[in-house]
């Protein structure tokens, strides 16, 4: 069954000007892009997105990184596109990122590792609505 997911291309990739080269990567992986668009966050919205990492220690520069430059917002649509992307990001920290990956290919360190992915469908779903629901989807 055909799932989305949703993505965050973040500054660190938007300042170098590899966005073409990711959505190179997601197009050739099997995803589509069925929605994207590059806009600059606030403060508050970053705060609001990463609401659930508020307890830790990163959660300030983390929130200051995502509003510090524009960022692409993106829904990606395969089957199992929630855990197929995941695997194309790889790991959080590109040092354990596994060759093939977009964060192995081009992220700088942990915090600025060039993309996000949902975690789950359920967030996948919360996380598209925060930034398109303004707009109908329609694949
Ligand atoms: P992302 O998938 O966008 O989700 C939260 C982000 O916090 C994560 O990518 C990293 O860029 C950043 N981060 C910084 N330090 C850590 C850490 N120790 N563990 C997990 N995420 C971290």
């Amino acid at each position: 069954m055909l799932e989305r997911t949703f993505s965050i291309i973040k500054p660190d990739a938007t300042k170098r000007n590899i966005t073409g080269e990711i959505n190179s990567m997601i197009e050739s992986a099997g995803f589509t892009i069925v929605a994207q668009k590059k806009i600059k966050l606030t403060i508050e919205q970053a705060k609001k997105f990463y609401e659930i990492h508020k307890e830790r220690p990163f959660y300030n520069d983390l929130c200051e990184f995502l509003s510090s430059a524009p960022v692409i917002v993106q829904v990606l649509e395969k089957e199992n596109a929630v855990a197929d992307y995941r695997k194309l990001m790889g790991a959080t920290n590109p040092e354990n990122a596994e060759n093939g990956t977009i964060r192995k290919k081009f992220a700088i360190s942990i915090d600025q590792n060039s993309v996000h992915g949902s975690d789950a469908h359920e967030t996948a779903a919360v996380e598209i609505k925060f930034f398109f629901s303004d707009v109908e989807i329609v694949g």
